[in-house]
């Protein structure tokens, strides 16, 4: 394991560098197995027994990410085995299913890697209930507070914090970086910005004073705010809390709430950090500790932009059983 230096400023962020990898475990994450659009728990379950097989110093970073996590909240595996012929196919349009990408081997990173963390999941009301979900910019929607976006820094949130089963872990796989290698994924962890609360400010956060909203890609296109559940923005422990936090989306009930959470934003955009993804790159992140974002910019839509695929990670299948058909992973809670 190393460190680096992250993007827009210069700190450090925890990363494992995967460039090193021997042939034999290049090949766990190559060797053809079962299609995941197909057989997807025959596929979930082999890269299970795949990732039994990863290196030693990759399983402990992760098994520490899950019940440690880090200041950051997120942890970086760079350069993991990438599609062969990846260079030659293009982005897909609409950010829908690629027809033309016929190995598995980014479904097998996400995979791999995820079922060191927990469960991969879906929801039913993002890109079909798709496990592996193509992020791409999408033509007329470059202003949009969604990942077909671009021209519009996309602001910070903690992914679905409305929802009642939302994912432990998010994780970024990188298939292409935009032309100008400007995007940067962005991050904040409650724990960098906790300090720059004054204790007034935290006691309110802790309280249910916060009305969020449903996401845009769950069907609130006219980004209404407030139409979601009430909860704390601060939770868990007092002085190592999780987060709930949608920058666009949540409301504050009273003045004071809501000079709280503008105090909070004011943190959060004080010490957010960037990160620039290059192909293979892998980024987790833990959901309850760490909200994201994207930078701004410009697509070309000429087939070979921004290209990422995200999954989402539970640490408890069973919580969300009653929403779930028996041996699916697609999560259908309507809204
Ligand atoms: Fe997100």
């Amino acid at each position: 394991m190393l460190h680096a230096t992250a993007g827009s400023v210069s700190t450090e962020f925890q990363v494992v560098d995967c460039r090193t990898f021997d042939e034999a475990t290049i090949h766990l994450f190559l060797a053809p197995g079962p299609n995941p659009y197909q057989d997807t728990e025959e596929f979930l379950f082999d890269c299970e027994m795949r990732a039994d097989e990863m290196p030693r110093f990759v399983r402990r970073s992760l098994l520490e990410f899950q019940v440690r996590s880090n200041s950051d909240g997120v942890l970086l595996l760079r350069g993991l085995p990438i599609d062969p012929g990846l260079y030659h196919v293009h982005t897909p349009l609409n950010a829908q299913r690629s027809e033309e990408k016929t190995t598995f081997a980014s479904e097998r990173c996400l995979s791999m890697i995820g079922s060191r963390l927990g469960h991969l999941v879906s929801y039913i009301q993002e890109k079909n209930g798709d496990l592996f979900q193509n992020l791409a910019p999408v033509k007329g929607q470059e202003t949009i507070q969604s990942s077909g976006g671009s021209k519009m820094r996309l602001q910070f949130h903690r992914e679905t914090v409305f929802h009642p089963y939302a994912p432990e872990y998010l994780l970024l796989f990188c298939l292409r970086p935009d032309h100008d290698r400007l995007a940067e994924t962005t991050y904040a962890s409650i724990t960098h910005a906790l300090p720059f609360l004054a204790e007034d400010d935290r006691e309110l956060l802790f309280q249910p004073l916060y009305r969020t909203g449903i996401d845009y890609s769950f069907g609130n296109t006219q980004t209404i705010k407030g139409n979601g559940p009430v909860l704390p923005v601060l939770y868990g422990n007092r002085h190592d809390p999780f987060l709930n936090y949608d920058e666009d989306l949540m409301e504050a009930l009273t003045p004071d709430a809501q000079a709280a959470l503008d105090a909070l934003k004011e943190a959060i955009a004080s010490v957010y950090r960037g990160i620039k993804l290059d192909v293979g790159d892998l980024l987790c992140i833990d959901n309850r500790r760490t909200a994201h974002g994207r930078s701004s910019f410009t697509p070309r839509y000429d087939g070979f932009d921004r290209w990422l695929q995200r999954s989402f990670v539970v640490r408890d299948l069973g919580k969300s059983a009653g929403d779930r058909n028996p041996g699916e992973r697609v999560i259908r809670t309507a809204f």
